[in-house]
């Protein structure tokens, strides 16, 4: 810190000198890093075009699709009519699927370990020790006529009570995603004025949620965002790309309005320095019962199982091991954290 304000006086470009080193500033104040992370700390998001080749991103996406039809219960990716509940795995209203072990798939764990999804992080954090979360993929299909309502939920996926920068989010989209298909939308700016908005509305009652770690806006903080001059912005994609966003910032996701299905796979990275030992452990449990976790990296919450349930029941199709077992390469193996569990001898 120190080294960086002696370097900020003496070259008289306080504001706009970014460090040359260490993890990047999302602050909100201008920088030069001359690439996208600029865009990310002024805007508290980024689109990073082709971190995933195109021919590689089709290729996932047609496993995302044979994925689903490989269930068996009747979903056809050529048949618009078979968008129905019982003939797919169960999704949330969002979309996400939360069991099955899809989140170890191969081709699942493929994506996370692409290199420029890896590098895109690794820049941010200018540290090539990170860990990977085990989080979600997300399915936004057209002609979703008996799937829940996809509602707006405008959200920081961090707690009020502990401000300033602690998570980059992530996402790898897999389908073409313009103006009017379903995907992210998010309030530009947003994670600057966080703080201050969380002063102004102390008061407000909070929307029930089952971690700390989630703040949902009332009708009353969409307004204060509103009156601070903030937009929302739907955040347009090809396949391919990634998008990278500060935990703080509001976001959600929109159903499509087209005819185009969403696939998005969550790709949140943390440095291994920011887990401790006993994040490690828990993880490393994770991995090894091939359970999933939340976007944060340090596996702070792992799912209690891999059973889905289905009005009431259990799925016929639950299974607790993925279809493809992972693949994991020493690049991959390390972003599972177990190689940084120090050994109690
Ligand atoms: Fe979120």
């Amino acid at each position: 810190m120190s080294a960086t304000t002696t370097s900020e006086v003496t070259t008289s470009v306080s504001l706009t000198a970014a460090p040359s080193s260490g993890k990047m500033r999302l602050d909100g104040q201008p920088t030069n890093y001359g690439d996208f992370r600029d865009d990310l700390n002024r805007d508290g998001y980024v689109v990073i075009k082709g971190a995933v080749p195109r021919e590689r991103a089709d290729a996932y996406s047609d496993a995302f699709y044979s994925y689903l039809e490989g269930f068996g219960l009747g979903y056809d990716r050529k048949d618009s009519s078979t968008v129905r509940r019982a003939n797919l795995p169960v999704l949330n209203e969002k979309g996400m699927i939360l069991a099955y072990a899809v989140t170890h798939e191969k081709w699942v764990w493929d994506i996370r370990g692409e290199p420029g999804v890896v590098e895109a992080f690794e820049k941010v954090y200018d540290d090539k020790d990170l860990l990977v979360s085990f989080d979600v993929v997300n399915v936004g299909f057209a002609n979703r006529e008996d799937l829940p309502e996809n509602k707006p939920w405008p959200h920081q996926d961090q707690d009020p009570a502990k401000a300033g920068f602690r998570c980059l989010q992530g996402l790898v989209n897999l389908n073409p995603c313009g103006p009017n298909d379903g995907g992210l939308i998010v309030c530009r700016g947003g994670h600057i004025l966080s703080e201050q908005f969380h002063k102004d509305m102390a008061d407000e009652p909070r929307i029930p949620a089952w971690t700390p770690e989630w703040f949902g806006f009332t009708e009353r903080g969409m307004q204060w965002l509103k009156d601070h001059g903030l937009e929302w912005v739907k955040v347009c994609a090809d396949p391919g790309d990634l998008i990278l966003w500060d935990s703080r910032l509001p976001h959600y996701n929109v159903p499509t309005q087209t005819q185009q299905d969403r696939f998005a796979v969550y790709t949140c990275f943390m440095p291994v320095a920011d887990a401790t030992q006993e994040d490690l452990i828990r993880k490393k449990d994770a991995f090894e019962r091939r359970l999933g976790t939340t976007h944060w990296p340090n596996a702070k919450h792992v799912a209690g199982t891999n059973v889905a349930t289905r009005d009431g029941k259990e799925c016929s199709k639950s299974r607790h091991r993925p279809v493809q077992e992972p693949v994991l390469n020493e690049r991959t193996y390390r972003l599972t954290g177990i190689p940084y569990i120090k050994s109690e001898a």
